[in-house]
């Protein structure tokens, strides 16, 4: 079976990432880290601190991003305030909601405008919205799973200088790798504003879902919720070494996008020119496709039979919507292939 629903990585890992592997010493897992004397939480995060020139205190580690996620929503949506209300986008990762409704939380919906092929967020009805509604959390996913469009940073900035300190602003930024290697508004940001949450994760850029393995990026105001996410005895020691071998390995996993902006391409000249079709601009390692539901059946029997698994989206004002991850160039033409049959038949 070919996964391209749930954008993993089709590719392999990179030979940093096999050495690391090969060359882990399995006695240190009959230890703990000894780095919690040294008032620090893992080696990962004293790497991150450096390579991203923040406080190593401002690094969160997780599970994966999801687990950042969940810790943060969790943790700010049962603060004794009782504020429960989170603010996401109108489309977005069904697990935002699922964990706020974990803890009793509210979830609104901001909206999300379609533009020809591309989405927008609105930055003046987001602010407009959390003056409004004074939420305990502004979630932004950007770019965003599955309409593909983010913010800029001077964007996030302009909105962070208008939002009121009391709402916690989680930015997910799984894809953001793709977009550029240049990380270093992150400092800006979180140094700037109080109450500021950056979530990334190994899973998607680095392309190592099965290590589980997130990391994030916090304004030092946030000081309880640092304390609340940190493991005191520490970190999986293997992910540890893979996830940092991964992040040096950064030539390698450009390459790869590269590869994949060429089969997104090929998706927009090849899929976009059909009739009732639509592939929405992103930039990350997955697709949007509108297609004409009529042909939903046909496309489920034949990716079915191709043994190829992509994202037939279900979500009331997106259901006529493929969500297809770019996989290795002979994987994508064989998903463009089976689109171009069925749209000609
Ligand atoms: C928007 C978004 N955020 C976060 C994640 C979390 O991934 P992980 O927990 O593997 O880091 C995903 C995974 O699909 C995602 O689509």
């Amino acid at each position: 079976m070919n996964y391209l629903d749930r954008n993993e990585f089709n590719y392999a890992p990179s030979p940093e990432v096999l050495e690391a592997l090969k060359n882990f010493d399995v006695n240190k897992l009959c230890f703990y880290t000894r780095i919690y004397d040294e008032g620090k939480k893992s080696i990962l995060s004293v790497y991150l601190a450096e390579r991203y020139g923040v406080d190593e205190a401002q690094v969160l580690l997780g599970y994966g991003g999801e687990d950042i996620l969940k810790q943060a929503v969790h943790y700010f949506l049962t603060e004794a305030d009782g504020n429960k209300t989170m603010l996401i986008p109108r489309f977005s990762w069904w697990y935002y909601k699922s964990i706020a409704d974990e803890v009793n939380g509210r979830t609104l919906e901001y909206p999300l405008y379609e533009e020809g092929d591309t989405y927008r967020y609105d930055l003046d009805e987001m602010k407009r919205m959390v003056l409004c509604h004074q939420p305990k959390i502004l979630l932004i996913a950007s770019p965003n799973n599955p309409t593909g469009n983010g913010l800029t940073p001077d964007e996030l900035s302009e909105l962070l200088a208008d939002i009121p300190a009391t709402t916690t602003v989680v930015v997910d930024e799984a894809y953001a790798s793709f977009v550029t290697a240049d990380t270093t508004y992150i400092q800006r940001l979180v140094n700037q504003y109080p109450n500021l949450i950056i979530s990334r994760t190994l899973s998607k850029f680095y392309g190592l879902p099965g290590l589980r393995m997130g990391f994030g990026f916090i304004s030092k105001e946030l000081g309880r919720f640092i304390k609340y996410s940190n493991k005191y005895l520490g970190y999986n020691r293997i992910s540890e070494d893979l996830a940092i071998a991964a992040l040096q390995a950064d030539d390698y996993y450009r390459n790869v996008a590269r590869q994949m902006n060429e089969s997104r391409a090929c998706y927009e000249q090849e899929i976009g020119r059909l009739e009732g079709f639509t592939v929405y601009k992103s930039v990350a390692n997955f697709v949007l496709v509108k297609y004409p539901i009529a042909l939903k059946p046909a496309l489920q029997k034949a990716f079915a039979e191709q043994e190829y698994k992509v994202k037939f989206m279900n979500e009331p004002g997106i259901d006529t919507h493929l969500r297809i991850t770019l996989g290795r160039p002979e994987q994508n033409r064989i998903v463009i292939d089976t689109i171009k049959n069925i749209a000609h038949t």
